[in-house]
């Protein structure tokens, strides 16, 4: 399937979803999904870690579930490991491969299987702060305005074209903890939405440039 080309896609659009944790954005995304506001399916969800809640959480929905293990690195999968999530996904018949707190870098032979249809959410508003902890490194930094992006994944870190963001103030008496759980609200609210968008095929990609064909913007938070 050509990277972007949207309308060549399963009927219903599958989506993989890969998470090393919590899992509150895949439940987000569930729910969505389940409500009809994502015309798509949650084809399969994979993990990294073999105790990560994400796994049980989609075990209960009924939603196939798979641990793989990362191999020998720390930051990313070794070979055995990613040839073993691309083989996953390509059975599962994924369209659009959703990061949900996937803490391992993606790398060339993954990329290139899926070029273009893979999609990440950071908490800050990129390009600043990428990396770990984005909500204390704005905090430490003094901005008044922070956020999330979702954005394509590219072989930079937290560096591709970015979908939508949306804002969260900083306020005086902040801590990262506090901050933390508002930015992690306002990703609930920001990542149904870009996946959704993307499902329609509602966006366009132009270079670093994704433009929502009906205007929308996902930008402000509560917006539609
Ligand atoms: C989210 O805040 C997401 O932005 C972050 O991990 C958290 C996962 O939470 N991802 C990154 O920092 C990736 N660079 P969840 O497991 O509750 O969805």
């Amino acid at each position: 399937m050509a990277p972007n080309d949207w309308n060549a896609v399963n009927n219903p659009f599958k989506l993989g979803v890969l998470g090393s944790g919590k899992g509150s954005n895949f439940i987000a995304i569930a729910d969505a999904a389940a409500a009809g506001r994502i015309p798509a399916q949650i084809a399969i969800v994979l993990s990294d870690v073999e105790v990560a809640p994400i796994l049980s959480l989609a075990r209960a929905r009924n939603i196939p579930a798979q641990f793989i293990p990362p191999g020998k690195f720390r930051t990313k999968l070794d070979e055995d490991s990613e040839r073993a999530f691309v083989h996953a996904l390509q059975e599962a018949k994924v369209d659009l491969i959703v990061l949900a707190g996937f803490m391992r870098v993606l790398k060339g032979d993954f990329l290139r299987a899926f070029e273009g249809r893979i999609v990440n959410i950071h908490p800050s508003l990129l390009p600043s702060f990428p990396g770990l902890e984005a909500w204390k490194q704005a905090l430490d930094h003094g901005v008044k305005v922070t956020g999330c992006t979702v954005h394509f994944v590219d072989a930079g870190v937290d560096a591709g074209p970015i979908i939508g963001q949306e804002i969260v103030p900083v306020l005086d008496d902040d801590t990262p903890e506090r901050l933390h759980q508002r930015i992690h609200a306002a990703e609930h609210d920001l990542y149904p939405k870009c996946v959704a968008a993307i499902a329609r095929a509602d966006i366009a990609v132009t270079g670093r440039r994704v433009l929502w064909k009906t205007g929308h913007n996902a930008t402000v938070p509560g917006s539609t």
